[in-house]
This record gives structure tokens, C-alpha cells and sequence, in this order.
């Protein structure tokens, strides 16, 4: 059919307007690139590469800050940095979760343990790797006064040992804490959260979405971190936590048809039920290589925070450090997945070999594993954490 002549002459307005626009856009790109990369590099988005799985590397109990007045603490300390380092080279992860128990604060005689727990991150930041932070229950504690400090006589010296002021009077709290990180955190890189007034003493209470690679489609994941106390306040989660989670989750997701996933530092109690049983090996469908003494140390008290993640469906797992002799994954009720994180550092208790669990989230086709690596690159207790 031929087409009448007004209707030529717009195809080749048209053509010549979409060339042009092609050709500024050519000429465009290449100013504009390095702009779009930083707005995306300053963006407080955790997205999704598209084909590639985004992983999350879990440091827990690095306890930094130990007896820093010795010798052989801070060779602690600088161990625990090859630890992270070595992970984060082999796994080149998307985000490092902080999960707890960074710093030993009963330990540190020092006003600002901030220099410590800036320390501890500092392996995830000098790689450009945006991190997120949950505390423990020693990251606030109160320098407890080591009793052979006293002189024999029992007089107390004027001065803490290895500080040029006198012994702190209280930890730095956790509100200091997180303040001093998000100052501290070049590029953005912090995405952790105070988390709203109501929760307080309870700090990092917040939610974290993990973008799809397609910006028009819904979050592939949304990972919570909660404060599970402990240090300056009982180890509880709180009534008004379970109302945030709920309100927050329900706001966020409710159809339940984005994955979730849960960061807190000390398991609840349903971890005990669950748990290996002392000195036997870990069987399916558990996956994990260590249960030292089976026994798990749990939280106080949860106000019925476990019934309302297991009636959830979209919650695939819970990840808790705390217990640095167990590193083992069990599905709990309704299929819910509890999983331990492992000892990452060589600060705190414990004779076994440090390592770091990662998660790993594919978008397409949806799927949550998880394994342990550790410091010597060896990987080990990979599970799939999809919720059958
Ligand atoms: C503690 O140190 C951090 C830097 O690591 C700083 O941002 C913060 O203001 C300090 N806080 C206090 C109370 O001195
Ligand atoms: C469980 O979920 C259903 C709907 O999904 C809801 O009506 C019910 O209140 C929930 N129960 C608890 C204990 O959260
Ligand atoms: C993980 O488990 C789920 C549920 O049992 C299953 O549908 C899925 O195929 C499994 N994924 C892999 C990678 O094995």
C-alpha cells in the first residue's frame, strides 16, 4: 500500500530526530558514565549485578580489642584482619554483615572504643565493600578493672595500664558506637542504621533491601538486623521489636513473596531445640562441622519473636554468631532455617579454625545457599536454605 506523502515526510523527521538523538547520546555517554557510577557508588542501594549471585560474608565474635595492654592481644587483633582479608579476596562478596561481639569493650580501657570497632571494618572498606553492623552483647559492655592491677598493698594505680588518662568509667555506648561508624564511613559505605527511638536501649534495629538488577521490579531480598541486647541491657528482643518487625515487614512485604532473611547476634531458643546433640556428628538435615558441648547460650527473653518469623513463609533463615564453638545450619519449626554464623575472629573464646559464613542470593532463578569459608580458602557446609 502506499503511503500518502505527510506521512513520508514525518518517517523522515522521525528518522532524522531519533539519529541525532542516537548520535547526542553517543556523544554524551562518555561524560556521563563516571557520573551514573558514582551516583550508584553513593546510593545507600545493595543491588543485584544481573547474573551474578550477590553474596553476603558474615564476620562474628571478632572481639577486637582484647587485654590491648599485653603483648600478645594485639597480635590478636592483626590475625583477625588476614582472617577477613583472605575471605574477602576469595569471595569478593556484595555486603559484610558485622554480626556482633566486634569489639570485647569489657576489655578496653580506653574512652572511645570507636578506634577499635573502625579497626575491625577497616578490611571490608579498604575494599570498597558496603558492610552493615549488628551489635553483641560485649560490644557496649563496661570495662571491667583487671583485679592485678591492684598493687599488693591494694591500692589502685591513678593510671589504666597502656592508657595517659585514668580508667574509663563506662563503655562507649552503643548510640556512640554507631554514630562514630557512619562518620567514619568514607563513600557510604556504612549501611547500618541507629533504627527508630522506640526501640531504644536497642540500637541497629533496621531494614536493608536488596535491589533487583531490573529497577522496575520488586526487591530480590530484604535482610533485617535486629539488636538482640546483651552488654549494657538484658539479652532480650523486645515487645516493641516484634511490633516493629511486624509492622516494617508487613509494610514491605505483604504477600510475603520477597525472600527474608534475619541477622541478630545471640540465637533465640529455639536454636536449643535444634541443636546437634554433645560430641555427635552433625547428620542431616543439619549441615555444619562443629557442636562444642551441643549447649547453646541463649537470649533472656523474645516475646514471641520466633512464632511470628516462623509464620512467615517469605522468612528463609535466621543467622546468629555469640556460641563460637558451633557453626551448624538446622531447619526449625515450619522449615524455618537456624543457622550459627562461624568464629570469625581471634578474639574470644575458642581453639577452632576461623572462617566466615557467606549467603549467597540468586535472583534468577531464586535460590538461598550458604556455606563456610575459611581462612585457609577450604569451603565446607554448604546448604540450600529455600524453605520447602
Ligand atoms: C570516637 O572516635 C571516632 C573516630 O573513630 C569519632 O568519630 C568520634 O567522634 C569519637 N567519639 C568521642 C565521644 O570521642
Ligand atoms: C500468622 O499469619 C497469618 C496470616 O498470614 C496471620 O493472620 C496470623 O495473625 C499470624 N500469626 C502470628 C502468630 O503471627
Ligand atoms: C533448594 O531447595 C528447594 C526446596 O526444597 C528446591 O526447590 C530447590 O530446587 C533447591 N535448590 C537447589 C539449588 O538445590
Amino acid at each position: 500500500m502506499k503511503k500518502p506523502p505527510t506521512f513520508q515526510i514525518f518517517t523522515v523527521l522521525l528518522s532524522l530526530l531519533l539519529i541525532s538523538a542516537a548520535g547526542i547520546g553517543r556523544e554524551r555517554s562518555i561524560p556521563t558514565v563516571p557520573r551514573l557510577l558514582q551516583a550508584v557508588g553513593n546510593s545507600n542501594n545493595l543491588q543485584v549485578r544481573k547474573g551474578t549471585p550477590f553474596k553476603i560474608a558474615i564476620f562474628a565474635d571478632l572481639h577486637f580489642g582484647e587485654d590491648p595492654w599485653t603483648d600478645w592481644a594485639p597480635r590478636q587483633d592483626v590475625n583477625s584482619l588476614k582472617v577477613m582479608s583472605s575471605v574477602l579476596d576469595a569471595e569478593t562478596p556484595g555486603l559484610v554483615v558485622y554480626l556482633g561481639d566486634v569489639i570485647t569493650a569489657n576489655n578496653l580501657a580506653t574512652h572511645n572504643a570507636s578506634l577499635y570497632w573502625d579497626k575491625a571494618i577497616s578490611p571490608a572498606r579498604d575494599r570498597n565493600i558496603p558492610w552493615a553492623t549488628v551489635f553483641g552483647n560485649h560490644d557496649d559492655a563496661k570495662f571491667e578493672w583487671p583485679k592485678a592491677w591492684l598493687s599488693p598493698s591494694g591500692v589502685p594505680p591513678t593510671r589504666c595500664p597502656g592508657t595517659t588518662s585514668g580508667c574509663p568509667s563506662r563503655g562507649t555506648t552503643r548510640v556512640e558506637l554507631v554514630q562514630g561508624e557512619i562518620k567514619a564511613s568514607v563513600k557510604g559505605l556504612s549501611r547500618t542504621m541507629m533504627g527508630p527511638n522506640q526501640l531504644l536501649p536497642s540500637v541497629s534495629n533496621y531494614v536493608l533491601p536488596l535491589k533487583s538488577s531490573d529497577p522496575s521490579k520488586p526487591a530480590v531480598a530484604l535482610l533485617y538486623f535486629l539488636d538482640s541486647g546483651g552488654g549494657s541491657y538484658p539479652s532480650v528482643i523486645s515487645n516493641a521489636q516484634v511490633e516493629w518487625f511486624k509492622t516494617v515487614s508487613n509494610a514491605r512485604n505483604p504477600d510475603l513473596r520477597i525472600p527474608e532473611l534475619i541477622f541478630w547476634h545471640i540465637p533465640s531458643k529455639a536454636y536449643e531445640k535444634v541443636a546437634p546433640p554433645t560430641d555427635d556428628e552433625i547428620s542431616k538435615p543439619c549441615v555444619g562441622s562443629i557442636t562444642f558441648d551441643g549447649k547453646v547460650a541463649t537470649q533472656d527473653a523474645e516475646n514471641g519473636m520466633m512464632a511470628v518469623l516462623e509464620n512467615r513463609s517469605s522468612v528463609k533463615a535466621v543467622f546468629v554468631g555469640h556460641n563460637h564453638g558451633l557453626d551448624w545450619c538446622c531447619p526449625g519449626e515450619k522449615n524455618l532455617w537456624l543457622c550459627f554464623a562461624r568464629h570469625t575472629g581471634y578474639g574470644g573464646y575458642g581453639f577452632w579454625d576461623r572462617g566466615a559464613r557467606i549467603v549467597e542470593i540468586t535472583e534468577t532463578p531464586l535460590g538461598i545457599k550458604s556455606w563456610i569459608r575459611m581462612e585457609d580458602g577450604f569451603v565446607h557446609s554448604e546448604v540450600n536454605l529455600s524453605r520447602a
